[in-house]
């Protein structure tokens, strides 16, 4: 039998900057616009967690979505929801905040508990705004 895909969405909020210190203002407003802002700014993320899997027989399941959300609650939302992702978050330090970085870092929390459960994590989409979002599928990691 071939896989099904299932997505969990969750939601959170966050402030960050896009900051680079080792350029000038002027370059750090070129590259990254209004994220550059010295004074913080927030975004509405919404997080989608795709899995794939066979469905069980008895549930017919691919995993339990109670389940998949507690996990995503716990590892990620608990730690990014109202927080400063540049200065709250320890999975964050020292890494740019960038949607890509943090959809990647999200990846790493989540993957083996995924795995425990049952579960293959196979696709995570981090939207930051209407019009853009990313999709990290795994693989070599920059961190
Ligand atoms: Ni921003």
């Amino acid at each position: 039998m071939d896989n099904i895909y299932i997505t969990r969405r969750e939601h959170f909020n966050a402030a960050h900057k896009l900051w680079q210190d080792k350029w000038s203002d002027e370059k750090n407003e070129a590259v990254f616009g209004r994220c550059s802002n010295k004074n913080w700014h927030g975004h509405n993320y919404d997080l989608f967690v795709t899995v794939k899997g066979i469905p069980q027989e008895e549930t017919g399941f691919v995993i339990d979505l109670k389940l998949l959300s507690q996990i995503i609650k716990e590892k990620v939302i608990d730690h990014l929801d109202h927080r400063n992702l540049n200065l709250d978050v320890p999975f964050m330090k020292d890494i740019m905040a960038s949607t890509e970085n943090v959809a990647i870092k999200i990846w790493q929390q989540i993957d083996g508990p995924i795995r425990e459960a049952g579960g293959e994590l196979v696709k995570i989409k981090l939207q930051e705004t209407e019009n853009n979002y990313v999709e990290y599928f795994g693989g070599r990691e920059p961190f």
